[in-house]
């Protein structure tokens, strides 16, 4: 099976199925097809199916004329049947691993989606997982499913492994093409296979491990990494606001260090489909260990108050305008996770504007990427357009999002007061109505 796949590989006759086709799964479906490799995207949503059919884009770090190329070259296609698995020779599984709602791992999409494969997988086929998901998914949930379902037997029919996906959407320097990728295998062979058929794709180095624990335990420790240190900044925030210090000098002064540090950020909040989910897949796996991650749960405990606290700073700052956060207007700038891009997924801005609606305050918002956006099974439509009339219009502006498109020139010329818990106005000289977190 090695030297059938290593030489299918070389001679670019491997056929490449992708298993969910969201964020994470139509960049990559893109790079195989864009590097020789025919591919099949899989996905249950007949919608996104029918759009990447139609040469149709829809994920922002995907160039539209890329998508429609290959499309019409027949490199790439899409469907919702499953019974295409028999005719691909590697598979990457790309399906989401959210919490449930008491927090805990959901891993219905990838038992699914792998339940779905077992029925179609045939001999000599690379199956690899990379949803992040808890040290031990892929031995002990994808395993048993796929030899069960298909009657096959891994290692000797099939090679099965996790490379955990890195995408950072909006980041113009990194892609899913030149970002390292890490490979772990059940087996030296389907490592070393794997990861050539990687290497025969992305420009980025790819570094194999010695099982599917690893690399999925050092995905956890990149997002986990992130989130304890926002929770560490978001902490010295707080105390440095009743110090009277402004922890984005502290922060910039710190960076000055060119070894042993690296600048993290306050905010109001942790958002996306990673840094506030993955860690909890972690500590939900470490108590089957009677283990308990203790700087994960603290870490939690800070950011997931910032909203609320964000909110408790922003009524303080009504307070000094003789004003009642109960009747305020106030305007959220930035519902997005993060800056220049249009998901809004676990963002800690909707919380911050349901904190608002809890103390009364009539809430609207804008965000030149995300018009309208769900929320508890609600819609809920931003202000098509800010001008300095409509700025005037409210009484506190609470910048959310850093986005880089935003006029704040002409935000703070017009608005009574801000409060920028992004520091998203920095570069402005004119500061007396902008409080910062
Ligand atoms: N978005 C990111 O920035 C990012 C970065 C690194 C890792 N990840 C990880 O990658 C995984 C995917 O994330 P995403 O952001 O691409 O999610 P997404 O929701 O954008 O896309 C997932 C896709 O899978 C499809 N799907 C669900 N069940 C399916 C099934 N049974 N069969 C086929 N398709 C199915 C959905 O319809 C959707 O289109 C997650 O584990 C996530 O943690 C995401």
């Amino acid at each position: 099976m090695k030297e059938l796949l290593l030489k299918k590989i070389k001679n670019k006759e491997i056929i490449v199925g992708v298993v969910g086709l969201g964020y994470v799964g139509l960049p990559l479906a893109v790079e195989k097809a864009k590097a020789g490799f025919k591919t099949i995207g899989f996905d249950v949503q007949s919608q996104k199916v029918d759009m990447v059919n139609s040469g149709e884009n829809y994920i922002g770090d995907v160039v539209d004329s890329d998508l429609k190329k290959l499309v019409e070259e027949g490199a790439l296609s899409a469907t919702s049947d499953f019974s295409f698995i028999k005719d691909v020779d590697f598979i990457a599984i790309c399906v989401p691993t959210p919490l449930d709602k008491h927090q805990q791992p959901d891993i219905s999409y990838v038992k699914s989606s792998v339940e779905q494969i077992s029925k179609y997988l045939k001999k000599n086929t690379m199956v690899v997982l990379e949803s992040t998901t808890y040290p031990g998914t892929t031995e002990e949930l994808v395993k048993p499913i796929l030899e069960q379902g298909s009657g096959l037997e891994c290692g000797k029919d099939f090679y099965l492994g996790f490379s955990p996906e890195r995408v950072d959407p909006g980041n113009l320097i990194y892609k899913t093409k030149n970002t390292p990728k890490v490979v772990g295998g059940i087996g030296k062979d389907a490592t070393e296979v794997i990861a050539s058929m990687y290497r025969a794709v992305l420009e980025g180095d790819v570094c194999e491990v010695s099982s599917p624990a690893i690399a999925e335990m050092e995905k956890i420790l990149e997002n986990t990494y992130r989130n304890i240190n926002i929770g560490l900044v978001n902490e010295l925030a707080i105390l440095c606001n009743e110090m009277g210090i402004s922890m984005w000098e502290v922060i910039d002064a710190a960076k000055t260090k060119p070894y042993g540090f690296q600048a993290f950020y306050p905010g109001p909040g942790l958002g996306g489909h990673c840094i506030p989910l993955d860690p909890y897949y972690l500590s939900w796996k470490a108590r089957e260990y009677g283990f308990h991650t203790s700087m994960i749960e603290s870490s939690m405990m800070i950011n997931d108050k910032m909203p609320a606290y964000c909110v408790e700073r922003a009524s303080k700052i009504l307070n000094r305008f003789k004003k009642a956060m109960n009747g305020a207007k106030v305007l959220v700038l930035g519902v997005a996770y993060k800056q220049d891009i249009d998901d809004y997924r676990e963002s800690p801005a909707l919380r911050v504007i349901e904190e608002l609606k809890k103390e009364g305050a009539d809430v609207s918002f804008f965000d030149p990427w995300v018009s309208s956006y769900r929320y508890q099974g609600q819609v809920y439509t931003g202000i098509g357009e800010i001008n300095p009339e409509i700025i005037k219009g409210y009484d506190l502006i609470m910048v959310t999002t850093a986005h880089t498109n935003v006029d704040y020139e002409m935000v703070q010329q017009n608005a009574a007061a801000i409060f920028d818990t992004k520091n998203a106005l920095k570069n402005l000289k004119e500061r007396d109505n902008i409080e910062v977190l």
